[in-house]
C-alpha cells in the first residue's frame, strides 16, 4: 500500500496529489499580505513569488481548461486546483439567462477560492457573433457577413460589444477572432471566418482583439493556430467529416504568407491566449508541432501569452494519452482543454513530471505565462460584476450596432434595376425558409453549438423587418412556401428568402453547398406570380446558384446575419446603401 496524502479529512492514492483545500472555518489556511497579493507590485515580481510557492498540483491544475458539464462535482474546482472552466457551444447554465450565466460562474469562482492560495478562474466561451450562448444577448452577423463589411472600426465596436456583454455574465475569456483563411468553401466552417483574404483577416481580427482588449479583464482567444483554413477536401482525420480537422499540403513559404499573417496582427494587437487547431500541416499534427508552437509562434514572434488546445484534441493523434499529453505539453502547449476526464489528466502530469518526460522547467514557464495574463488581466484584483451590469446584454445600444453591421454586410450579387424598393411599393409576395427564422439567419453557435432552427430567441426575422419598414398601404402576403392564391394580378415584386439550415464544424462540410430543391420550388412559386423576383440568399458560405441566376432579377447575399434582421430592409428600402464586398469568390 503506497503512502497517503491527506487532506479534508480523505486520504487520497499519491499519483493523485490534490490541492490543500480550506475548510471555512481555518481562517489560517489561506496567506494574506503576501507579495502576490499586492497589486502595487510589477506582474513579474507577484508571477515570481506565487509561483515559488505554488505545488506540483497546484501547477498542474493551473494547465488545465476543463469543460463545466464535465465537471464531476464542482468542488473538484477546488480539490484540483482548476485554472479555468469553459462552455462550449450550448455549454449554457440550467437557467440560460444572464443571471443564471452569472450565478453559475460566480459559484465556480467561489469554488477556486476555497483553494489554499486562491487564484482566480478563467471562464471561457465562444461568443463568436455576440455572447451567443444566451437567449437575448446582442447576436452580431458571423464574422463571414463582417468579412463583407471589412471596416475595421466597426469590427472593433463590436469586440468591445461582445466583451461588455459577456463580461456582465462573468465570463473573462473569449475565443475569438478566428482568424482561420479559408480556402474551399465546401469547408463547415467557412462562415466563422471574416472570409480568404489575408490581409482583410488580419486587420479585422487586430480591430476586434482591439475591442475587447478595452474590457480590462477580458481575454481574447485568437484561433486557430494555423493553417486550419487551409485544409484539403477529404483529409480529414475525424471520419465524421470531410474536410474540417483536415491536412493542408502547403510550403512552409505559402503557411507564413497567407495563414501566419493574421496572427501576427493578433500579437501585436495585444492577444494573450491562442488556440491550437486541430488541423494537420503536411500531415504532422499542430498539436504536437514543436517548430510552429515554441520556435516560430513563441520565440521567433515573441509571443508572450499562453497556448491551448482544442476540445480533445490533445489526446486525437497518438493512441496513448500520456504519449499524446507529453508530446503536446513538450511543443509548447501551455494549458489542455479537457472535455470529458481532468483527472486522467491530472494523473498523466503528475506521472510525467515524477518520471522526467515533463521538465519542472516546462511546467514552470506554461504556469508562468497563464499567471501573467490572470495578473495583467486584474483578476487577483478585481471583484466580480454585479446584477446591475446585466442592462448591457441585448442592450439598444449593442442592437442599434448589429443593425449596422447587418446593413453593411450585405452583398449585392445581381440588380436588374430593380434595387432598391419603394417602400411605397403596391404589393409583395414573400416566401422562403429563411424568411420567418432568427435561428436560421443567426446561423450555428447560437445558443446550441449547431443553432436552433426557428424563432427561438429575441431579435426581428427578415420578414418582420419589411413589415416594420414598407408603408401601411402596402400589400403583403407571406407563405412560407410561395404557395399563394392565384394573383389576379402579379405582385409588384417577389421576394424569395432562401437558404442554409444551422450547422456547426466539420458537421457542414458540403461537397455542393447551394440551395435545396424546396428552396428552388419556393423562388419558381413567387416568380410565377410577381412582376420581379429578388433572390435573399441566408448562408454561411456562397452557394452554388448559377443554373438559376439568369432567371432572377435580383440577388442579395446576407450571410447570417443575426437577431437584427431588420438591417436587411434598411438596405433593400433605400435607407442604407449598399456597402458590402464579397469576403471570397462567389462563382456565378
Ligand atoms: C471546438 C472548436 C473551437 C471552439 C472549441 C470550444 O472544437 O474547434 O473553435 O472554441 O471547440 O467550444
Amino acid at each position: 500500500m503506497g503512502m497517503y496524502v491527506f487532506f479534508w479529512k480523505n486520504a487520497v492514492p499519491v499519483g493523485e496529489q490534490f490541492v490543500t483545500v480550506c475548510s471555512n472555518e481555518d481562517v489560517s489556511c489561506h496567506p494574506t499580505n503576501l507579495p502576490y497579493q499586492d497589486a502595487t507590485r510589477s506582474t513579474e515580481e507577484r508571477v515570481v513569488d506565487l509561483l515559488g510557492r505554488m505545488s506540483l498540483a497546484e501547477k498542474i491544475g493551473q494547465m488545465a481548461l476543463v469543460e463545466k458539464d464535465s465537471l464531476k462535482h464542482t468542488n473538484d474546482i477546488a480539490t484540483y486546483g482548476l485554472g479555468a472552466i469553459m462552455s462550449g457551444g450550448g455549454g449554457k447554465p440550467t437557467d440560460n439567462s444572464p443571471t443564471g450565466w452569472q450565478d453559475m460562474i460566480q459559484l465556480f469562482q467561489t469554488k477556486s477560492q476555497m483553494t489554499r492560495l486562491q487564484i482566480p478562474l478563467l471562464y471561457g466561451v465562444d461568443a463568436n457573433h455576440g455572447h451567443s450562448n444566451v437567449p437575448g444577448a446582442t447576436i452580431f452577423p458571423h464574422a463571414i457577413g463582417l468579412g463583407a463589411t471589412n471596416n475595421t472600426e466597426l469590427v472593433k465596436k463590436i469586440g468591445i460589444a461582445t466583451a461588455q456583454e459577456a463580461e456582465a455574465t462573468g465570463v473573462n475569456w473569449i475565443f475569438s477572432p478566428n482568424l482561420d483563411v479559408t480556402n474551399d468553401v465546401r469547408w463547415g466552417r467557412t462562415y466563422e471566418t471574416f472570409g480568404s483574404n489575408t490581409e482583410t483577416i488580419a486587420e479585422l481580427g487586430q480591430a476586434f482583439i482591439e475591442g475587447m482588449n478595452t474590457v480590462p479583464t477580458m481575454l481574447a482567444g485568437a484561433k486557430h493556430f494555423i493553417g486550419n483554413g487551409a485544409s484539403e477536401w477529404g483529409t480529414s482525420e475525424n471520419k465524421n467529416f470531410f474536410i474540417d480537422q483536415g491536412n493542408a499540403s502547403v510550403s512552409e513559404e505559402e503557411l507564413r504568407y497567407t495563414h501566419l499573417a493574421p496572427f501576427i496582427s493578433a500579437i501585436d494587437a495585444g492577444a494573450k491566449s491562442i488556440m491550437i487547431g486541430l488541423n494537420q500541416w503536411n500531415n504532422e499534427k499542430i498539436i504536437f508541432h514543436t517548430y510552429l508552437i515554441q520556435d516560430v509562434l513563441k520565440d521567433e514572434l515573441g509571443f508572450d501569452g499562453f497556448v491551448f488546445s482544442d476540445w480533445y484534441g490533445v489526446y486525437e493523434g497518438e493512441s496513448n494519452k500520456s504519449t499524446a499529453l507529453i508530446r503536446a505539453i513538450n511543443a509548447g502547449v501551455d494549458m489542455v482543454m479537457l472535455p470529458y476526464d481532468y483527472t486522467q489528466f491530472s494523473r498523466i502530469m503528475h506521472r510525467a513530471v515524477q518520471n522526467g518526460d515533463i521538465s519542472e522547467a516546462r511546467i514552470d514557464d506554461a504556469v508562468t505565462r497563464i499567471l501573467t495574463v490572470k495578473f495583467e488581466k486584474g483578476l487577483f484584483d478585481t471583484t466580480p460584476t454585479n446584477v446591475s451590469d446585466l442592462d448591457i446584454v441585448g442592450s439598444k445600444k449593442h442592437k442599434d450596432l448589429a443593425r449596422i453591421a447587418v446593413q453593411q454586410s450585405l452583398v449585392l450579387l445581381k440588380n436588374n434595376n430593380v434595387l432598391p424598393l419603394s417602400k411605397k411599393v403596391r404589393s409583395l409576395l414573400i416566401a422562403g425558409s429563411s424568411a420567418d427564422n432568427i435561428g436560421r439567419q443567426s446561423g450555428g453557435w447560437t445558443v446550441e453549438w449547431s443553432g436552433i432552427d426557428g424563432n427561438w430567441i429575441p431579435g426581428t426575422t427578415i420578414l418582420e423587418g419589411i413589415k416594420n419598414t414598407v408603408s401601411p398601404t402596402t400589400h403583403i402576403q407571406y407563405d412560407l412556401y410561395g404557395s399563394f392564391p392565384k394573383q389576379t394580378e402579379k405582385a409588384d415584386v417577389g421576394i424569395a428568402i432562401v437558404g442554409e439550415m444551422p450547422y456547426a464544424e466539420g458537421w457542414g462540410d458540403n461537397a455542393h453547398p447551394s440551395l435545396s430543391e424546396e428552396d428552388i420550388e419556393t423562388i419558381e412559386a413567387v416568380k410565377a406570380q410577381s412582376k420581379k423576383i429578388v433572390v435573399i440568399i441566408v448562408s454561411g458560405r456562397p452557394l452554388d446558384i448559377a443554373p438559376y441566376v439568369d432567371t432572377w432579377d435580383a440577388v442579395v447575399a446576407v450571410w447570417l446575419p443575426g437577431s437584427e434582421g431588420i438591417g436587411i430592409a434598411d438596405v433593400l428600402f433605400g435607407d442604407v446603401p449598399f456597402t458590402g464586398k464579397l469576403p471570397l469568390e462567389w462563382k456565378l
